[in-house]
């Protein structure tokens, strides 16, 4: 109720100093999809809940060492339990889209057979809400917490993985179904094989370079399989894939630096892009691999012809710029944030999506992600000032605002994230949310981007 989440939330709030957020007058279309996204490890707690099944995440977490501070998903924010006030929350905020996640062991606990219930049913709680308050929900099938008994046969190492993917995305569909008007297959199949198989930082933290391409490859093939079965269950959905691109530009002008960016292109970009939206994978890549890499042998005859099944939309997440070395090493240009690998280039938002657009439309675009961590104080009057956010967020939406005006079919834009949450291997102490979170007592404080947000939905203008 409303007033659950004023009980929980601080209106009264008071920002000192001068106005990051001053109106830049640039108009979005009407209708213009604002939103914020999560995912269900980072935000639900309640691992053992409603015959929940464990995920990679569950495995990895709880390995001495492999997370800041020992921290796991176990409690997370309570999403699981607290959803009614946060649904709550992203009404007051006037959130017109709300992208999260489905929690695969919490359909399947061993990634395989007939779906729980008790899983589905949270999930069509929380949908219901997100319609009751005028909330467009998009469902992401996998945000990377894969069965850890399907770990243990393989993971996406193993091509069955793909099929175990397209069976679980029917379960879901047929229970969700058209309450969910726009489904997201993979997140960021990118990070999986960079964080997850070549440096393992992320679960399931198997640093095997070969590997990695041969799970690239099983994850594109779970996406179109995935979206061969809803298509063949229904049409009224709008579904693609979502992926993190990077735009990569030369360090200098050398030859080797023009030769060394465009390669470093098709393995952050291109591998996916190409394959999903083209048909074939990027040819520098096949032959960087070479033909008898893990990577080449897992592609099979027709496989391409399934991973480039129509999609309805592509949904992109951007967080970054990368600049290329003639050696293939990269370099620093702009300020870095909390966040090891970001550097902030509004620019390169606006250079992403006119790329796309240009490259692989026409196609609607949907910005699925993008954000800053930051410190995140709590200050005295329990506010937090976030100005850098608010700055970081002003600027990237100006950008998004030039490629629309430029032309490109944006949708919607997705902060990332609604709370501050379990950021992987950097457990809580990275905060990227709207929304503060005080871990001790679970409390929620919006913080002054959230307010500012707030504005900028109101006003559907920057
Ligand atoms: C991308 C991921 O999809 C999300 O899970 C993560 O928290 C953010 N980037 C920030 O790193």
């Amino acid at each position: 109720s409303p007033a659950d989440g004023a009980d929980s939330t601080r209106t009264d709030q008071h920002f000192p100093g001068p106005e990051p957020d001053a109106r830049l007058g640039l108009a979005f279309p009407e209708g213009f999809g604002w939103g914020a996204a999560t995912s269900a490890y980072q935000i639900e707690g309640a691992t053992k809940d409603d015959g929940r099944g464990e995920s990679v995440w569950d495995t990895f977490s709880h390995t001495p060492g492999k997370t800041r501070n020992g921290d796991t998903g176990d409690i997370a924010v309570d999403h699981y339990h607290r959803y009614p006030q946060d649904l709550d929350l992203m009404r007051d905020l006037g959130l017109r889209s709300y992208r999260f996640s489905i929690s695969w062991p919490r359909i399947q606990a061993d990634g395989t057979g007939e779906p729980n219930q008790r899983g589905l049913d949270f999930y069509r709680r929380l949908v219901d809400g997100l319609h009751e308050r005028g909330i467009e929900p998009m469902a992401t099938l996998f945000h990377w917490d894969t069965p850890q008994a399907l770990q243990d046969k393989g993971g996406w190492a193993s091509r069955a993985t793909a099929y175990r993917f397209a069976d679980y995305a029917e379960a879901v569909y047929a229970a969700l179904g058209d309450a969910v008007p726009v489904w997201l297959t993979i997140n960021e199949p990118k990070t999986v094989v960079q964080n997850g198989y070549i440096q393992a930082h992320h679960a399931p933290g198997i640093p095997d370079e070969p590997t990695a391409y041969q799970v690239a490859h099983h994850l594109q093939l779970a996406h179109g399989l995935a979206v061969q079965r809803l298509r063949g269950m229904n049409s009224n959905i709008r579904i693609g894939p979502a992926f993190n691109l990077h735009p990569c530009y030369p360090a200098d002008d050398s030859p080797e630096a023009l030769a060394a960016t465009r390669l470093y292109d098709g393995y952050e970009n291109r591998l996916y892009l190409d394959s999903a939206l083209r048909g074939h994978y990027p040819a520098d890549v096949l032959a960087a691999q070479g033909p008898d890499s893990p990577f080449a042998k897992s592609i099979q005859d027709g496989d391409l012809e399934i991973i480039n099944t129509p999609v309805d939309l592509l949904a992109v997440q951007y967080y970054t710029p990368i600049y290329v070395k003639g050696d293939g090493s990269t370099e620093q240009r702009h300020a870095t944030t909390k966040a090891f690998w970001q550097q902030i280039y509004p620019e390169g938002m606006y250079d992403i999506l006119t790329r796309v657009h240009r490259d692989y439309g026409p196609i609607p675009l949907t910005v699925t992600e993008n954000g800053l961590p930051c410190p995140d104080v709590l200050g005295p009057e329990n506010d937090i000032d976030d100005v850098e956010r608010v700055a970081f967020l002003r600027d990237h939406f100006a950008a998004a605002h030039r490629a629309i005006g430029d032309g490109v079919p944006l949708e919607s834009y997705h902060v990332w994230s609604l709370l501050d949450n379990f950021e992987w291997d950097q457990g809580y102490e990275e905060r990227w949310g709207l929304i503060y979170v005080d871990y001790a007592t679970q409390q929620r404080i919006l913080k002054r981007s959230a307010r500012w947000y707030q504005r900028v939905i109101a006003e559907n203008a920057v």
